[in-house]
């Protein structure tokens, strides 16, 4: 069992090696490097992230392991390889794609994840589940961030690998991210081993808001403080950094970010027509509802006497409503 582990690491190690060499030194990486520039990826970024590319052909990778004395089978079984459809043996399971090693928590690559250049399916390929690899328990990055999470107490949670490498070059060292999947319990409880709060920083669409909403329970449930950087509407934060610059990055979104509440409330708003008095009066219970349901009653106090004086009501019938709530949740 160890031992295959041990020869997946090696396998995996000598990828990453192969597919950074292949990007900077071959004809054949030429346009994954001109893909990269254009995205504003520098030197210090595809070294300190160790970004590859892997290139079209079938066979780049698998000829390479063979060579190495690599067991094919073993390879496919960790992931690198696909088994041929027709006829016997193998190809690269990763192919004309820019490649992100994944590091697992002692450092060693345990899976890939490879971006297409071009617009096509799927755009993201990540690895599967291997011996080595467990998507529900890895984040990806933590193994670096851990240091600067332990240091602020604090994580910053992304929905993309471009994302966390950009806000790394924007100065933000303790982002990391799932694999493409949703958050867990158990990456909630390996978080809180570092950190006592939790910005979720998704991209400014709706999937990444209706993530943001399935996230922050499962981090409060893990003891977590949460917060959520607001990104403008359709942007996510490569395109911020891109578009705004670091400084504002960092000032707006990561030191800006608002409470659960308030990305709650602004979240709700945004399914009520505000302008009529019914949806008004609809949004104002949802919004009291949700308000109810904090367990510090200063947190209630002040969120109910925001919500009083923007609609023109007494603070007294607003509280008044929320203690029924919270009779009836009981
Ligand atoms: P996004 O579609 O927001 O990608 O998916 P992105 O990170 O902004 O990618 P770029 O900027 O276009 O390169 C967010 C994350 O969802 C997962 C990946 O983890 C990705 O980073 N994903 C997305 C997949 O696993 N597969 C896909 O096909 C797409
Ligand atoms: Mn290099
Ligand atoms: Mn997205
Ligand atoms: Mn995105
Ligand atoms: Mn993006």
């Amino acid at each position: 069992r160890q031992r295959e582990k041990d020869t997946l690491f090696e396998a995996n190690a000598y990828a990453t090696k192969l597919y950074h060499y292949i990007l900077r030194n071959t004809a054949a990486g030429t346009p994954a490097m001109d893909y990269l520039r254009s995205r504003g990826f520098t030197d210090k970024l595809i070294e300190e992230f160790g970004i590859g590319y892997a290139p079209s052909r079938w066979d780049t990778l698998t000829q390479a392991l063979a060579r190495n004395n690599f067991g094919l089978d073993e390879m496919e079984r960790g992931g690198l390889l696909l088994k041929r459809q027709e006829g016997e043996g193998f190809v690269d399971r990763f192919r004309d794609r820019v490649m992100f090693p994944i590091h697992g928590s002692d450092g060693k690559v345990i899976a890939f994840a490879g971006r297409l250049m071009s617009a096509g399916q799927p755009k993201y390929m990540n690895s599967p589940e291997t011996p080595v690899f467990n998507k529900s328990r890895t984040l990806y990055r933590l193994h670096e961030a851990r240091g600067p999470i332990r240091k602020l107490r604090q994580v910053v949670l992304f929905e993309g690998y471009v994302d966390v490498i950009k806000a790394w070059s924007a100065g933000v060292h303790n982002g990391v991210a799932t694999m493409g999947t949703a958050l867990t319990a158990e990456h909630a409880s390996v978080l809180r081993r570092f950190a006592d709060e939790a910005i979720l920083c998704y991209d400014g669409d709706d999937a990444g808001q209706a993530a943001a909403q399935k996230s922050i329970p499962i981090l409060e449930e893990a003891g977590l403080r949460v917060r959520v950087g607001m990104l403008p509407k359709g942007k996510d934060p490569d395109e911020y950094i891109s578009e705004n610059g670091p400084d504002a990055f960092m000032r707006e979104v990561i030191e800006g970010a608002v409470s659960t509440v308030k990305f709650q409330l602004i979240y709700l708003r945004k399914s009520h027509i505000l302008l009529e008095e019914e949806g008004k009066i609809r949004y104002l219970r949802s919004a009291v509802k949700l308000i109810a349901r904090r367990e510090s009653p200063t947190e209630r106090e002040m969120y109910l006497k925001e919500l009083a004086q923007e609609f023109g009501v007494s603070i007294d019938t607003l509280k008044q409503e929320a203690s029924e709530v919270r009779r009836q949740e009981k």
